[in-house]
């Protein structure tokens, strides 16, 4: 099994470069596959053409509310990793033809809840290694990642775009993964469909971390997710499409 997580900036295309990687996987029949919404905006999903509400099933931050602190109660002999794990099993865990998905969600009660927190994560460390693959859509800070849902990754792809803010946002990302401990094997750069090409080689020299490539900026990408379509439906000859495929590449995953 390995997770690969996507970070970077708002608006870098991180969303976009998680579905573009999963229907890689999918193409090259890395089955089977899971997808993690772990953006409060929850846009992942209709990148992937899953509706959750209409599929009956609730994000990781409202079973762990329901769960822990409305239900309460005791449940002699059962761990909360267990309960846990069995209500996302049963209300939270999408399963699709290709490839199955689950969302963090909103509505986390923040506070001490290091029971519920460190119960979601075993229950993950557990659920997650039935899953060739785990691609992890991750902006709100590797700290939440860590404490949440994994402290053991294999790649984090951070995205960049053309503002000097996006370097910034890569060296801290990369500190703060190092402080809390989180364990990765590759911290990759990617530029978004707006970084300048040109400037990959310098981003790669001033933050030491490998550059992969560059997403292609491409209107029927944008198309897409502006009329709500699934990016796995695009045309296998994207231009997009194919950028990531090089990326996915250059980081070893697939072979042509
Ligand atoms: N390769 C691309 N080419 C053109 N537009 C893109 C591309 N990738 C993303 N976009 C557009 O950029 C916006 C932000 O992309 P998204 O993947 O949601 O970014 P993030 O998840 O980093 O916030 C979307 O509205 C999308 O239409
Ligand atoms: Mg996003």
């Amino acid at each position: 099994m390995k997770t690969l997580v996507t970070i970077g900036r708002g608006g870098t295309g991180k969303s976009s470069f998680t579905a573009l990687m999963a229907k890689c996987l999918i193409e090259a029949g890395a089955a089977p596959i899971l997808l993690v919404d772990a953006d409060p905006d929850q846009n992942l999903a209709e990148m992937v053409g899953v509706d959750l509400k209409e599929a009956g099933k609730a994000t990781m931050a409202e079973l762990i509310v329901d769960t822990f602190i409305e239900k309460g109660g005791t449940m002699v002999g059962v761990s909360p990793t267990e309960r846990i794990e069995s209500r996302l099993l049963a209300n939270g865990l999408y399963e699709g033809e290709h490839f199955d998905f689950m969302s963090v969600g909103t509505k986390w009660v923040e506070g001490c809840y290091c029971m519920p927190n460190s119960a979601l994560k075993a229950a993950l460390e557990h659920l997650t290694k039935t899953y060739q693959y785990v691609l992890i859509d991750s902006p709100a800070g590797l700290e939440h990642l860590n404490r949440r849902i994994a402290s053991k990754v294999n790649d984090i792809f951070e995205m960049l775009d053309h503002s000097k803010k996006s370097l910034d946002h890569a060296k801290r990302a990369y500190r703060i993964a190092k402080e809390v401990d989180m364990q990765f094997d590759n911290f990759y750069l990617v530029g978004g469909y707006r970084f300048p090409a040109e400037l990959g080689s310098k981003a790669e020299e001033t933050l030491k971390f490998k550059y992969l490539g560059k997403i292609v900026a491409d209107e029927q990408v944008d198309d897409y997710v502006l009329n709500g379509m699934s990016l796995l439906d695009l045309p296998s000859v994207n231009t997009a499409f194919a950028s990531v495929k090089s990326i996915m590449k250059a980081a070893g995953y697939i072979h042509q």
